[in-house]
């Protein structure tokens, strides 16, 4: 992930200077916006412009059970769970003279938030499973979130307490569609970097493309910007990009559902835990799911992702989620008993609302998986 703010917008150009005047500080920051806004790049800016020379740190808190997340913060001794081999340091020691990123902190149960807000107001760290308390400063404290954090106040599920401390500066970023003036210097940044990776030569955007690319709203911000640029990469590889070569719901300027794109990034976060971190689906989602700690919309919304991505094919799917051949049946059958296994010919050819499937999947090895 990158440290490199690109955009030409006033909005964009105004939070690239206040980076400037606080990265030195030690102030803890609040980056607040929609899902693909580019937080986390805002967050890693900030670490890079702080000229700290530790580590900067992220840690999605979405999905994580309580037990895990106190243990991954700050750290464990040796016995105190089963699978505690050793003493553990958490994350907060390992960024220490760095960063920490907390990401959905909006997530955090009441519990955590407490532990959060001990960390926050007198710096002490405490590893599950010891008496000793120990002090430590100079950790940057970065949270995001795509909550509306007032109202998480308002409604009892967030500690007013803990979103003063953590709101000392606040930067919040506009969504993708206030901000056109963005589009097309990110088109440039992603041609060129998908073209480099990729190593093909780099398409061009006819005129009508641009004018499509520019109008519509993206619901998915950056991230869905991206998408689409790559697979048309990898697609189009040194042509030019015709306003039909560009996704239906962009070339129709068609909203993906709301509340698709309000579920996203919980199921984006758990997500990556298995496609980004090899982590398999039985501690990601299944164990969570049956402590209550996701819930059915969360697994299909994971399960819908994983779908546009393998083309419908759920063989590809429990690869992904890091299942072996032997689990597959448990899978299937733990999709269907919770009602999360979505039809798969809806991927296959989706429907205008779905992102298109990647390139890199094969449909045909699907024939008779999906009985
Ligand atoms: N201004 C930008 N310049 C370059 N890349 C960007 C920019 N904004 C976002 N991106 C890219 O878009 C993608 C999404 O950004 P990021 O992960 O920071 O979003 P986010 O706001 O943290 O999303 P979420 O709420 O889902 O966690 C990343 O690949 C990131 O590199
Ligand atoms: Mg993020």
């Amino acid at each position: 992930m990158t440290d490199h703010l690109v955009g030409a917008s006033r909005a964009l150009r105004e939070i690239a200077q206040e980076i400037e005047y606080f990265a030195p500080t030690e102030a803890t920051v609040l980056i607040t916006g929609e899902t693909g806004v580019g937080k986390e790049v805002v967050a890693r800016r900030i670490h890079q412009r702080s000229q700290r020379r530790g580590r900067f740190v992220a840690l999605n808190c979405a999905g994580v059970p309580d037990a895990l997340l106190e243990s991954e913060l700050f750290g464990h001794m040796r016995g105190s769970f089963t699978g505690a081999h050793r003493d553990t340091r958490g994350w907060l020691e390992q960024a220490k003279g760095g960063t920490i990123f907390l990401d959905e902190v909006g997530e955090m149960s009441v519990r955590m938030q407490a532990l959060l807000l001990r960390f926050v107001e007198h710096r002490e760290v405490q590893r599950v499973g010891s008496e000793q308390v120990q002090t430590l400063d100079r950790v940057r404290i970065i949270t995001a979130t795509n909550r509306d954090l007032v109202n998480r106040v308002a409604e009892g599920a967030f500690r007013e307490d803990l979103y003063y401390r953590l709101n000392v500066v606040h930067l919040k970023i506009p969504p993708l569609r206030d901000r056109p003036d963005d589009i097309a210097p990110l088109l440039t940044y992603f041609l060129e970097a998908f073209s480099r990776a990729y190593q093909v030569a780099r398409p061009a955007i006819a005129e009508p493309t641009m004018a499509l690319l520019t109008a519509y709203p993206w619901p998915g911000n950056v991230r869905q910007l991206s998408n689409v640029i790559e697979r048309l990469v990898v697609r189009h590889r040194a042509g030019v990009i015709a306003p039909e070569d560009l996704p239906t719901e962009v070339s129709r300027g068609e909203r993906q559902g709301t509340s698709d794109v309000v579920c996203r990034p919980r199921a984006d976060a758990l997500y990556d835990r298995m496609v980004g971190r090899g982590e398999s689906f039985w501690t990601v989602i299944y164990d969570p799911f049956r402590s209550h700690n996701i819930t059915c919309d969360d697994v299909r919304a994971v399960v819908a992702r994983g779908l546009e991505d393998t083309r419908g094919s759920y063989k590809l799917l429990a690869q992904r989620f890091n299942l072996s051949a032997h689990d597959y049946r448990r899978f299937l059958n733990f999709l269907q008993k919770y009602g999360c296994r979505l039809p798969f010919h809806e991927f296959r050819n989706p429907p205008s609302g779905h992102v298109r499937p990647s390139p890199r999947a094969d449909p045909s090895q699907e024939a008779t998986m999906n009985p």
